[in-house]
């Protein structure tokens, strides 16, 4: 009798022991780099990539190509007060995580979008009038033992209670008086977290990362880009060696090369590596007249993650004059390369090349263009350096460039599907005219918030194809497409792959795909009404897969212009969402306002003062980043010539100079006069009467006839 005891025992233990480890749960508090790097953690979607990895690759199979035809809305959380929405969702522990517009961080139940708490950084009273220059939105967060990081406009680094959001610590990453922002994800590995910041072209920037220990929020290291004035001594070895590739007085221009995003750890090799960004100023007769590389501008650079050290750069655009940034996502992978396992990394930045590099030497493998490249006909495989086009550097006069300022690829997310061994890219198709005939390049200065890229850049009619994106499934070891799907629509979201041969990707016009992974046939189509910015994740609680995305049209395209204009989003008119996808959802979603274009409001009683108006010409190019190019808005800010607030003087002194809309993300000009808010005001009663005619042309391509409301009246 004893002894069968002790036997049911000893089998109820190795019952339980089996199933713990069958669970594969990691309690939340322990998760640390073992499950971030576990591919086969499938629940939960842990990281900004879902794993180390960045890979954006989930094994799932429940929902796959033969079922995914059924998928319907599970359950949906209106954001009444959001606007823009980028962000990467994180699951963990059945908690979904995610930041929203002026970066409040939210936990909801990820079964029923049931809210458990809110975290408000209070963004704007920071901001303050300090702050013209920036992002409502950013990328996400990072997961790392128990704690949420986050990061905001201003600068800071947060690290947030994962169960209640209560704060942790807080630390400030930059001098608030410098023009930097922060749009990026923390990335948190190792027990530390890191982060960079952007802003090269609002000023006179140095970039610079920095490490924080992830439980004390105590600095641990820091890394710039580019070096600093060599009067002044050189913070390590790599700047010194950098300093040689510079010429002039670049520091005075800063140089440059600020992370805004692109950050991936590597915790087989115990390497971090990151994509640098572009120069400031663009143009690098400015910042370094004798020419040069400018290292480490646009570069991979390698680093130890413990020290900051460096290890190893591979730069993919030397001397860059254009702002190819190599910000983009560095995704993880074994590659078999004629015959032999590579590790891997994989890169598609802004100048329109796909890099393979062997990630144990900084070696590159191969590099093909994926979009047209009219700066550089290839790599050259020996010297691994872009081999340019004739006056691509805008020596001889003004010349075509493709890919245009947006790249061939932005910070919109690839992802890599093992199976197939493909990467399914948002890949841009644009070009631009650059020159910098008239510009005094000795005198130019850039100033903190005044900014400057001392070269003139305008949209060219020479467009490399005849659509204006693609999401094309890329072979990194053919260094081919494998399939390319000509899309209609610019500034469409990044991609997710799974194990049920899926790739589901958003767009700009608001529809949300799913193809197959092998052929790119579409499975799957559903009409959100919003344009989509942020890439979708997917996970699994209680044997149910999932599929989440965010919706509300973000990102610099969104900033407005007549293209982004044209798609119809308006700031106050549609609901941002996030909404949930599974196989027997049931939820009853509202639909939305269809494409919306708000009427300038003419006023025939309003004499426009030209003297004022070509002033306050002058003025908008403190306000186009939010309110568009040509005073088009994109949704992301009020279309300003259809504003009551413009046409009443009180009105307009209140929000501009007196900062009382500063809590959504409109700075304050606590110094702006009398006469420079009447030359705007009169400027944008220019607007409204110009573009009337462009106004009635988009209702009628819309066949839109009521246009009884506008939006300001609509609230
Ligand atoms: C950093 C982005 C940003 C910049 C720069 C900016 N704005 Fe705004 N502005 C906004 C946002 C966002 C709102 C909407 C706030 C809200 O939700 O009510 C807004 C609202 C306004 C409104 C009220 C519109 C309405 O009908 O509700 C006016 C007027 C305005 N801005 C004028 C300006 C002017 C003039 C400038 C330049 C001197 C400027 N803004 C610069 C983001 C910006």
């Amino acid at each position: 009798m004893k002894h069968k005891n002790l036997k049911s025992s000893i089998l109820l233990f190795l019952y339980l022991l089996l199933v713990i480890s069958c669970d594969n749960k990691t309690p939340y508090n322990e998760i640390d780099d073992i499950a971030l790097a576990d591919e086969n953690r499938t629940e939960d979607w842990l990281a900004y990539g879902r794993t180390h990895n960045e890979r954006r690759f989930s094994p799932l199979i429940d929902i796959n190509v033969d079922n995914v035809g059924g998928l319907k809305v599970d359950w949906y959380l209106d954001l009444p007060k959001d606007i823009g929405l980028v962000s990467t969702p994180l699951v963990v522990d059945g908690i979904m995580y995610f930041t929203g517009t002026m970066n409040i961080v939210r936990a909801v139940n990820a079964v029923n979008g049931e809210m458990i708490w809110e975290y408000d950084p209070k963004v704007g009273e920071t901001i303050g009038n300090t702050r013209q220059v920036g992002w409502k939105h950013n990328r996400g967060l990072s997961f790392y033992k128990g704690k949420i990081f986050a990061a905001t406009w201003d600068g800071r680094l947060i690290a947030l209670d994962a169960k209640t959001g209560g704060v942790i610590w807080v630390t400030q990453t930059f001098d608030r008086n410098r023009s930097l922002y922060i749009t990026g994800a923390p990335k948190a590995f190792k027990g530390k977290v890191i982060i960079g910041n952007g802003g090269t072209e609002n000023g006179p920037a140095r970039g610079f990362v920095t490490a924080y220990d992830a439980e004390t929020g105590e600095e641990a290291w820091k890394f710039y880009i580019v070096p600093g004035n060599p009067a002044e001594g050189f913070e390590n070895k790599a700047m010194e060696m950098a300093a040689e590739t510079w010429t002039g007085e670049w520091w005075k221009h800063g140089g440059g090369g600020n992370v805004w995003h692109g950050f991936t750890y590597d915790a087989e090799l115990d390497v971090l590596y990151m994509g640098t960004g572009n120069g400031s100023p663009w143009n690098r007769k400015i910042r370094s007249p004798e020419g040069g590389d400018n290292l480490f501008l646009c570069s991979i650079v390698a680093l130890d993650p413990d020290t900051g050290e460096y290890l190893w750069h591979y730069q993919t655009t030397p001397g860059e004059s254009w702002d190819f940034n190599s910000n983009m996502d560095i995704v993880l992978a074994d590659l078999n390369i004629n015959g032999k396992i590579i590790k891997a990394l994989m890169h598609a930045p802004k100048n329109g090349f796909f890099y393979v590099i062997n990630r144990e030497t900084g070696k590159l493998i191969s590099a093909e263009p994926f979009v047209e490249t009219s700066w550089a006909t290839h790599i050259d495989m020996v010297t691994g350096k872009p081999a340019e086009t004739e006056n691509a550097r805008y020596v001889n006069g003004p010349v075509d460039i493709t890919p245009s300022p947006w790249g061939g690829h932005s910070w919109q997310s690839m992802s890599y599907n093992p199976q197939t061994g493909f990467v399914y890219l948002p890949a841009l198709h644009s070009a631009a005219a650059f020159s910098d005939e008239g510009i005094d390049l000795a005198a130019f200065q850039s100033v903190d918030f005044g900014g400057g890229i001392g070269v003139n850049v305008s949209p060219s009619g020479n467009l490399p194809r005849g659509y204006p994106a693609s999401l094309i499934a890329w072979d990194p070891v053919q260094q081919k497409p494998a399939w390319s799907l000509p899309q209609e629509v610019f500034w469409n979201a990044g991609t997710l792959t799974t194990g049920g041969n899926l790739v589901f990707q958003g767009r700009s016009d608001g529809k949300f795909l799913a193809y197959n992974a092998q052929t790119g046939e579409t499975v799957w189509s559903f009409d959100a009404g919003l344009g989509i910015s942020a890439p979708p994740i997917t996970y699994k609680i209680d044997g149910k897969q999932y599929i989440s995305l965010l919706v509300g049209f973000g990102g610099g395209f969104a900033r407005g212009g007549i293209e982004a204009h044209a798609l119809g989003w308006s700031y106050r008119m549609h609901m941002r969402r996030l909404i949930t996808f599974s196989l027997d959802g049931t939820a009853d979603m509202p639909d939305q306002t269809p494409p919306f274009y708000p009427r300038p409001i003419v006023n025939p009683n309003f004499e426009i003062d030209e003297t004022l108006a070509a002033a306050g010409q002058q003025l908008y190019w403190g306000c186009f980043n939010c309110h568009g190019g040509g005073m088009f808005g994109g949704g992301m800010a009020p279309d300003l010539r259809a504003s009551a607030v413009a046409l009443d003087k009180t009105a307009f002194a209140s929000v501009v100079r007196d900062g009382s809309k500063i809590n959504m993300g409109m700075p304050s000009y606590p110094d702006i006069s009398d006469e420079e808010l009447e030359a705007l005001q009169h400027f944008i009663r220019l607007r409204a009467k110009e573009t009337l005619p462009v106004y009635e042309k988009l209702m009628a391509e819309a066949g839109i006839e009521n246009e009884a409301v506008n939006e300001e009246m609509g609230h």
